[in-house]
This record gives C-alpha cells, sequence and structure tokens, in this order.
C-alpha cells in the first residue's frame, strides 16, 4: 500500500521551501495578479480516494490546459474533422511559435500548441450553437462540478494583448484552415484559456483520460482509443519545448498552463494536478514540474 497523504506531505514540505519559485506570466496582465507562493496538490484515485495538501482548492487560471478539454469535447462530436486540419506530432517549439506555421502551410504541428488549439476552437465553434455556454457545460459536466466558470476578466486582458494569438489565427486564415471569422474563434479561444478551476476540480476532470474514456459517473464521454489518443498526444506535446524533459523526468501523460497548473493522468490508476503559478523559461510551471518528478520517483508509478 502506497501512503500517498505522507508522500503528498513530503513533497509539500520539500517544494515550498524552494526560494527559486519561477517567475509568473506577466504577458497577459491579469496574470501577474496571483500570489506566487500558492502551492496544491490533488491526487484522484480509479478506485475512488482522494488526497490534496496546500491550496488545492483554490481556483486558478488554467490557461492550455483547457486545450486538451476542448480536444476531448471535439473528438467525442466531431473526430473526423480534426486530423487533416492538425497534426499530432510534437513541434519542438514554444507554445506560440509561428514560424512552422506558415512553412507548414497552415497545418499546426498539434492541438496542444496555440495555433492547433485555435483549429480546435474555430471546430467546435462550427459545430456548436452556443460555443461558450456549451464548452463550459460540458467541462462542469464532466467534473460534476456547477460552479466552474470563466473569469471574464482574464480573458478581456488576453484579448487585449493577444497580438501574437491574432498572428496565428490570421496565418490560418490565409491558408484557408480557419472556417469562422478570427474574432469569433479568437473570443471562444480566449475565454476557454480564462476557465478557473482548483487542483480539485482538474483531476476530476482529467479523469477521464485515466479512466478509459468514462467520467465520474461511468459514463462514456470519450471511447477507450479517444482517450489513449489524448493521452498519446499529452505525452508528446503536452509541454512544448519541454516534452521530452517531462516525459524523462516525470513520465506520465499531462499537459500545462501558464497560469502555473498541470494536470496528468496515469491510465488505470489517477489523475492527478498541481499549482504553483511560477513558470521556468519555457513556460512550464517550475515547482509544478518538481513536485510531479518527486511524486512518481517516491510513489514508483509512471507509464514507464
Ligand atoms: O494563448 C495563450 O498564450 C494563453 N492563453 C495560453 C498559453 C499557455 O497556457 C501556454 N502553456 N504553458
Amino acid at each position: 500500500m502506497i501512503d500517498y497523504q505522507s508522500i503528498l506531505n513530503n513533497i509539500y514540505a520539500r517544494v515550498t521551501r524552494e526560494t527559486d519559485k519561477g517567475k509568473i506570466a506577466k504577458y497577459i496582465p491579469e496574470l501577474s495578479r496571483v500570489d506566487p507562493n500558492r502551492f496544491g496538490i490533488h491526487l484522484k484515485l480509479i478506485s475512488g480516494e482522494e488526497f490534496s495538501v496546500g491550496d488545492s482548492d483554490v481556483g486558478f487560471s488554467i490557461q492550455s490546459i483547457s486545450k486538451v478539454l476542448t480536444l476531448s469535447m471535439a473528438m467525442s462530436q466531431v473526430e473526423a474533422k480534426i486530423w487533416n486540419r492538425v497534426d499530432v506530432e510534437p513541434s519542438g517549439n514554444p507554445f506560440n511559435h509561428l514560424s512552422l506555421l506558415e512553412l507548414e502551410e497552415g497545418i499546426p504541428r498539434n492541438p496542444l500548441i496555440n495555433s492547433g488549439a485555435i483549429v480546435i476552437a474555430d471546430i467546435l465553434v462550427s459545430q456548436l450553437k452556443d460555443p461558450k455556454a456549451e464548452f463550459l457545460k460540458y467541462v462542469q459536466d464532466i467534473t460534476g462540478d456547477p460552479s466552474i466558470s470563466y473569469n471574464l476578466k482574464v480573458a478581456q486582458s488576453e484579448k487585449e494583448t493577444g497580438f501574437n494569438n491574432y498572428a496565428a489565427a490570421n496565418l490560418l486564415k490565409s491558408f484557408n484552415n480557419l472556417n469562422n471569422s478570427v474574432d469569433a474563434v479568437l473570443d471562444f479561444y480566449f475565454h476557454q484559456c480564462s476557465l478557473e478551476m482548483s487542483c480539485a476540480q482538474l483531476s476530476k476532470a482529467f479523469f477521464l483520460f485515466a479512466n478509459k474514456g468514462l467520467c465520474l459517473k461511468n459514463v462514456a464521454r470519450l471511447t477507450k482509443s479517444q482517450a489513449k489518443r489524448i493521452n498519446a498526444i499529452m505525452l508528446t506535446c503536452g509541454f512544448y519545448d519541454e516534452a521530452g524533459e517531462f516525459a524523462f523526468e516525470v513520465g506520465l501523460p499531462g499537459k500545462s498552463g501558464v497560469g502555473g497548473g498541470i494536470a496528468a493522468s496515469l491510465p488505470n490508476e489517477f489523475s492527478i494536478a498541481v499549482w504553483a503559478p511560477g513558470l521556468n523559461p519555457q513556460g512550464n510551471s517550475k515547482l509544478g514540474m518538481q513536485a510531479l518528478e518527486r511524486f512518481t520517483t517516491l510513489t514508483n508509478q509512471s507509464i514507464f
């Protein structure tokens, strides 16, 4: 039997002692207000048991972690429309890199970099009558938590400063890989990124990927094959130019966001989310990565 609670306590004691906590994302002005000392972890086992430490119930901006949830919703509804518009290869580049998109004629490397997530957003905007409301409902349903909501200040803040995303969307449009208007798609994209969730809520959402596509209520939200594919994309693309490092150090499929969150799964075992707002130079949570490295080392659990 693994004593998960004392392992989480051990990680908390060790990681919160670190003096270099990384840097808070400032390019979205509203995100720069967050307290850099926040730290939380929530672990949800397939068996139903849960363990947590620190600020595990405090909501934060999930940012790019939302890209996995939009991908999951799009795959569950219209998978056939996705893979001729977005590839599934790691980019080896930062999340907002643009030159590869031009070289590869408007086909993003994968759905977890910004340009790929913007194509997924376009697919959902085409597919749904009220995209923002329906995506929010999807996230509330898979977590069983109707209190989850967008942070409209964060969405607005990103809209005012999201020049790189406007560039990506316009480039996609110029290559005929965006069917709706740039403004409509980015409005949806900025809202999905502004979703506020706690580690506890994120680990419930990621339960789907740990549990072969079945949500907490045992309802199939994805096929087994779709859950496998999403885990594969997270493992190879979830941390941008640090995906190799995350697989090497941690060994779990996962996804980071510039709000300092990381959510991950170990298929058939657990889902886990960690939050530490300071980022490393690649835009991934510095202490979050350290905490997960320690977690998989101390529990001896990873996909490898
Ligand atoms: O589009 C952006 O730049 C942000 N809304 C999300 C970026 C992000 O979270 C990158 N992840 N580490």
